[in-house]
């Protein structure tokens, strides 16, 4: 086996979590799932967004947005509180922490809250990948429908005019700031901004059409494949970034493994 597939084979047996002995977590009641998947969702936006509020020039501006991730971290602790379970109340422990801390400058806060992240998904059987394998077609289409007049055709940002109507503007997608794993992007489709033009699609689409929309993002920034590579399944590409991608399986790798992948689980 070259050093691809054994890292590939690696891969696999981890994201199984079938071998023998693994704990099985126990599953989640539908509500508490969705409530879990919004706290996660608005502690990955908290920590991505907090150090680009202090970057921010105007000091009233900055305040507003400080407060507006407070807000955040308050609907994740009363939904904490509404699970109601012993683990749930020691997360909350943790995001009332970050709470406390956020109207300071405060360096440590983006990635401590990451951390609280990584910890939640560790424990909490959430489920962060598509049932079905995502239709890159499927999600270019709802793309133009859904998504191009505000983030432009390509999803490379509007054209000017379009771009002046919002405060902030939508901005470059298709290449972002964030080292993004497609999961996060998804739940910044599924729940929308705080206070901004971006919608929720919660309600607008399936959460099969909104992984295809962001598989076809994820898939569309590289240049066409070359080199094919053993694939992998879409729900072990839902959960890692392109630069733990480039990481694992070489520079570049993602144009192969973005564009053709097997279905969840496989
Ligand atoms: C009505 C205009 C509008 C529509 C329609 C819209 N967006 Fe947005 N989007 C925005 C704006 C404005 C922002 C910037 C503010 C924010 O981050 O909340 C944004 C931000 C985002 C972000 C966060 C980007 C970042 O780097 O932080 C993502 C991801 C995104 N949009 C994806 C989508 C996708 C996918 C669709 C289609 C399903 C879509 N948007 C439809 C206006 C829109």
């Amino acid at each position: 086996m070259n050093r691809t597939a054994s890292l590939l084979a690696a891969a696999l047996v981890f994201s199984c979590g079938c071998s023998r002995g693994a704990p099985q977590a126990p599953a989640l009641s539908p509500g508490d799932e969705a409530a879990w998947n919004r706290v996660v969702a608005a502690l990955q936006q908290v920590s991505e967004e907090y150090r680009e509020a202090l970057e921010l020039k105007d000091p009233p501006v900055v305040e507003r947005r400080l407060s507006q991730l407070a807000t955040l971290l308050d609907e994740a602790s009363a939904l904490l509180a509404r699970i109601g379970t012993p683990r749930a109340a020691d997360v909350d422990a943790q995001v009332k922490g970050i709470r406390r801390r956020i109207a300071g400058i405060d360096y440590r806060l983006g990635e401590d809250t990451r951390a609280i992240v990584d910890r939640i998904l560790q424990v909490i059987p959430v489920r962060r990948a598509p049932e079905k394998k995502p239709d890159l077609a499927n999600g270019k289409r709802l793309f133009a429908e859904a998504c191009a007049a505000c983030h432009g055709a390509d999803g490379t940002g509007p054209p000017p005019e379009v771009a002046k109507r919002f405060d902030p503007p939508p901005p470059d997608i298709l290449h972002p700031d964030f080292n993004w794993s497609p999961y996060e992007m998804f739940n910044r489709l599924t729940y929308g901004g705080i206070e901004t033009a971006m919608p929720s699609f919660e309600e607008g689409l399936s959460p099969q059409e909104r992984w295809d929309i962001v598989f076809h993002l994820f898939a569309e920034r590289w240049p066409p494949c070359t080199k094919p590579l053993p694939k992998l399944g879409s729900d072990r590409l839902a959960a890692l970034g392109d630069f733990e991608l480039g990481n694992e399986f070489g520079y570049g790798a993602a144009s192969c493994l973005r564009r053709d992948f097997l279905a969840p689980g496989k």
